[in-house]
């Protein structure tokens, strides 16, 4: 069985390895002498319960220091489960640490009896919440925050974010455009132990290149014409926070090094300054071209890649995201209704049955537009194919025959692989697990001009 993880927090060692003896038996044991350390040791180790010591240096006689600690770790997971321990005739002081989150108080000297019973309490309250978590979230299968998906590659889309969302490295988020490259940046963002923080998004490719520096770093007065006063870069304006680093790809090479040395150290100067700034943003980076071939010409920088690209995250196209096009589509038209006065709209059968089998390119904006229209276009509450634009009656008015679907199935998984393969026929071929003639005739039969 996993023992639960308990973080002991006070600085006297004496009673912390007393304690350590006397809970390791139950326990993983985690210890920490100051309000810092124990910062550090709860973001490592994530433990099920603190025991936190109110009385922390440099002031081992007020309960200042303590409280602090209790807020910090309370920042960093809402739900955490702190027992603070308070001095004699302090219980004032506990009082107040539970009316700011705390879990229970004990008084010194701690009864070890008291203190295990205490804790197991706290253990079966802490698992019960986290069950009950994590039966939300799948009770919510068709979404998350605000992206929607219950096919299984945004399921695990998802699950990525739910796990790298409260780390401090750097995420890049791979996908074509429109695929909610943003909105995952912001996900990742609202599920930070910095969601208190600013969210700061720049698109590298929509500044030119001699502004690009000083709006990510900032400027020094002076240090150019017309920069007449001091100016704070978006680096320095997302401390405490996030910034989302758009087209990553084109971020111009002089700016890569002082992008890695950023993510390296954390520091970086304004332009024209010779301070050291720091910040402890979080960076998020997305881009739409493939940044390994990028590293491969010379454009990108492969050791910033390889900062950068710690955490990765691909978003598929909407096109192979099988029935969320339908679950997407009606969301859309429940708002879009909504907000042109026209509640309770709903798709007419041949209009699911469009939305099913039109081709769809990877942009989910061109199902919004499409499904935006429909919604002002429909006459009374049913929305037909036709309202979407997507009279193609001949194939949405009756359900495909075995060959159509046989051929549709095919086409993309032959389609999938040539793009996952840069258009290598023997790759892609051993992928599909067919000869390459065999792949050769299938392009030709499903008429797939490869494109690569
Ligand atoms: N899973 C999703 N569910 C619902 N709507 C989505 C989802 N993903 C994206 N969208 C919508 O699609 C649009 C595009 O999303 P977003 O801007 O995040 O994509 P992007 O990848 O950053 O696009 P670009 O490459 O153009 O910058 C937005 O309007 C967003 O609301
Ligand atoms: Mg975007």
């Amino acid at each position: 069985m996993i023992r639960p993880t308990l973080l002991i927090v006070d600085d006297d060692e004496d009673i912390r390895t007393q304690m350590k003896w006397a809970l390791a038996g139950d326990y993983e044991v985690v210890m920490a002498g100051s309000r810092t350390a124990a910062v550090t040791a709860f973001t490592e180790s994530r433990p099920t319960a603190t025991l936190l010591d109110l009385g922390l240096p440099p002031h081992p006689n007020d309960p200042e220091e303590g409280l602090a600690a209790l807020s910090g770790l309370l920042v960093l997971d809402r739900l955490a489960k702190v027992i603070v321990v308070s001095g004699q005739g302090d219980k004032h002081n506990a009082l107040r640490a539970v009316g700011a989150g705390a879990y229970d108080f004990l008084c010194k000297p701690v009864d070890m009896d008291e203190l295990r019973l205490v804790l197991r309490r706290c253990v079966y309250v802490a698992e019960l919440e986290r069950e009950y978590r994590a039966i939300q979230e799948r009770e919510r299968p068709e979404g998350f925050d605000d992206m929607l998906g219950a096919s299984p590659q945004m399921q695990t889309v998802f699950a990525f974010v739910r796990k790298v969302a409260t780390t401090s490295a750097p995420v890049l988020i791979l996908g074509e455009n429109g695929t909610g490259k943003e909105m995952v940046a912001r996900a990742l963002h609202s599920r930070s132990a910095q969601r208190a923080g600013p969210f700061v998004p720049i698109n590298c490719n929509a500044i030119p290149e001699n502004l690009l520096e000083s709006e990510l770093f900032g400027h020094e007065k002076g240090s150019f014409t017309g920069a007449h006063a001091l100016r704070k870069g978006l680096i320095e304006a997302a401390a405490g926070g996030t910034v989302f680093l758009d087209e990553i790809g084109e971020l111009p090479a002089s700016l890569q090094v002082k992008l890695l040395r950023y993510l390296q150290e954390k520091t970086f100067q304004r332009v024209g300054g010779r301070q050291e700034i720091q910040s402890d943003a979080r960076v998020v980076a997305a881009t739409n071209v493939n940044l390994q071939e990028a590293v491969e010409s010379g454009k990108f920088r492969e050791d910033l890649y390889f900062r950068l690209a710690v955490l990765v995250v691909t978003l598929p196209p909407l096109r192979d995201r099988g029935d969320d096009v339908v679950l997407v589509a009606r969301e859309f038209l429940r708002r879009y209704g909504t907000q042109h006065g026209k509640r309770g709209l709903a798709f007419a059968p041949d209009a699911v049955r469009a939305l099913s089998l039109h081709a769809w390119s990877g942009n989910i904006r061109e199902l919004q537009n499409r499904v935006q229209r429909a919604a002002i276009m429909a006459e009374g509450k049913r929305v037909t194919a036709g309202d979407l634009e997507l009279a193609d009656a001949g194939e949405s008015a009756r359900p495909p025959t075995l060959r159509e679907a046989r051929e549709k199935v095919e086409k993309e998984l032959v389609e999938g692989a040539l793009r996952r393969h840069g258009g290598k026929i023997t790759s892609a071929a051993q992928e599909l697990g067919v000869s390459r003639p065999t792949l050769y005739e299938l392009l030709e039969k499903l008429g797939i001009a490869n494109p690569h």
